[in-house]
């Protein structure tokens, strides 16, 4: 496996200790529950094996049918929410270039919908569409979740009134259950080209199936690469027992420990803008998988040196809530040179010499400095670059490390009965009835 690591050398002896000797067992003992599927949830340890067991003819079907819409589309509206939505857009913004446009590009341009209410977005999302050819995929494993409901009524209608009812189906692939569904009774009834969610994968961990494979495959990335740096990861993640070689259960450990000694808040903190979207998914991850029971770390996360200038203030002298998970990426995929100027009126002439990647991590590691002297626990997960590989490996590692910490912390990982109280309130105002 290319090189992934855990760095724990800004945390004290005290935390490394506990984590090696008082969580070691719990740790274990997750694992196991993870991989003999006997605790609470065992009927979504589906993800466990995905990447090993994914069916090789139905990625071929899923290339075909990308090739096919990417063939006769500029735009990709990507329909879902949650689960359904952010582990495509982590991957894809995370490998497109931040000027990414539709116009240019070789590739569909990926636009998102499902994912909010705001009528105004809906009303510049149709006046891109009425310019563009585009498809659509409609992902959303209940097949009855409101927000991508009504974002395709709306988005379909148009593909319709543009295209005409027999090609609009041609445009349209409909993600979601084998067998039930509003969404899987109209994909049927207008003969979609369907994939399926399985039974046993919940939302949140589903990126490493059609949900997240074909937007990603659409958006022109290789997932054949991801799924093979998920497969390492996961090989890793099983087979290593100890702290030092898993870092699945170091991470896990690490997060267990702080949270009983009383931090309440995770951040994940990256110094790259393009991982921002893996922040938000790690977010959906860790909230929905631990926040119960009035438990849990609240997921947050920093962009640096960005958030340095709004948010360092807080981390550095606010309360003492946090630790940091820090990613470090060891290679960028370009350079930039910083230019000499011999007037040198802006004083910046001794950084000419190093590359922007070198001033960026002296921010990081000055920020680390900084941070663990001021009262904030520190851990580190270094990668060797972004690219399709390291995500899949990224995935995965979060993935199994949320499962033993979920079940280090003694929730059900793999529920999630919090998110109903909304919907329930939202039906009721709305008239839906039943409410
Ligand atoms: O992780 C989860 O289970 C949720 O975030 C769901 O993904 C989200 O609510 C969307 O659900 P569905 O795919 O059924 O539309």
């Amino acid at each position: 496996m290319e090189q992934f690591s855990i760095k724990t050398g800004h945390l004290s002896n005290e935390i490394k200790q506990e984590a090696n000797t008082q969580l070691f067992p719990e740790v274990c003992k997750a694992k196991e529950h993870l991989l003999k599927g006997d605790a609470a949830g065992n009927d979504f340890l589906g993800w466990v094996n995905l990447p090993e067991e994914i069916d090789q003819k139905e990625l071929a079907r899923l290339k075909a049918d990308v090739e096919r819409l990417a063939g006769k589309s500029k735009v990709f509206v990507v329909i879902g929410i949650g689960g359904s939505y952010l582990g495509a857009r982590m991957v894809i913004e995370a490998l497109q270039s931040e000027f990414a446009s539709m116009v240019r590009g070789a590739r569909p341009y990926i636009v998102y919908a499902g994912h909010t209410l705001s009528e105004d977005y809906y009303s510049q999302l149709l006046n891109l569409l009425d310019h563009e050819d585009y498809s659509v995929a409609v992902i959303s494993k209940s097949g009855t979740t409101t927000e991508p409901a009504v974002a395709f009524r709306i988005v379909k209608a148009h593909l319709e009134k543009k295209y005409g009812k027999a090609e609009a189906a041609q445009r349209i692939i409909a993600i979601t259950d084998a067998h039930k569904g509003a969404l899987h009774t109209i994909a049927v009834q207008e003969g979609y080209p369907m994939y399926v969610i399985p039974d046993n994968v919940g939302g949140r961990f589903s990126v490493l199936t059609p949900v997240g494979l074909l937007p990603i495959a659409m958006a022109g990335y290789d997932i054949d690469r991801l799924l093979e740096g998920a497969r390492d990861m996961r090989r890793v993640c099983i087979e290593k027992d100890t702290l030092e070689e898993n870092p699945a259960m170091m991470y896990a450990a690490i997060r267990n420990v702080l949270y009983r000694k009383g931090i309440k808040v995770e951040m994940l903190v990256s110094s790259l803008p393009n991982l921002r979207y893996l922040a938000e998914w790690w977010k959906q991850l860790y909230g929905e998988s631990e926040g119960k029971e009035h438990k849990g770390l609240l997921p947050h996360s920093l962009s640096i040196t960005t958030d340095l200038h709004s948010m360092g203030q807080y981390v550095q002298d606010g309360e003492r809530l946090m630790m940091e998970t820090m990613i470090h990426v060891k290679h960028p995929a370009t350079h930039v040179p910083v230019p000499t100027d011999e007037q040198n009126l802006d004083g910046i002439n001794y950084l000419v010499n190093k590359s922007l990647t070198e001033i960026n991590d002296c921010a990081m590691e000055g920020t680390i400095e900084a941070h663990v002297a001021g009262g904030v626990p520190v851990v580190g997960i270094e990668i060797e670059r972004v690219d399709e590989y390291t995500l899949g490996q990224l995935i995965y590692f979060f993935e199994f490390a949320c499962g033993i910490s979920g079940y280090t912390l003694g929730v059900n990982p793999f529920d999630q009965p919090g998110v109903e109280a909304y919907k329930k309130n939202m039906f009721r105002l709305l008239g839906k009835p039943g409410f």
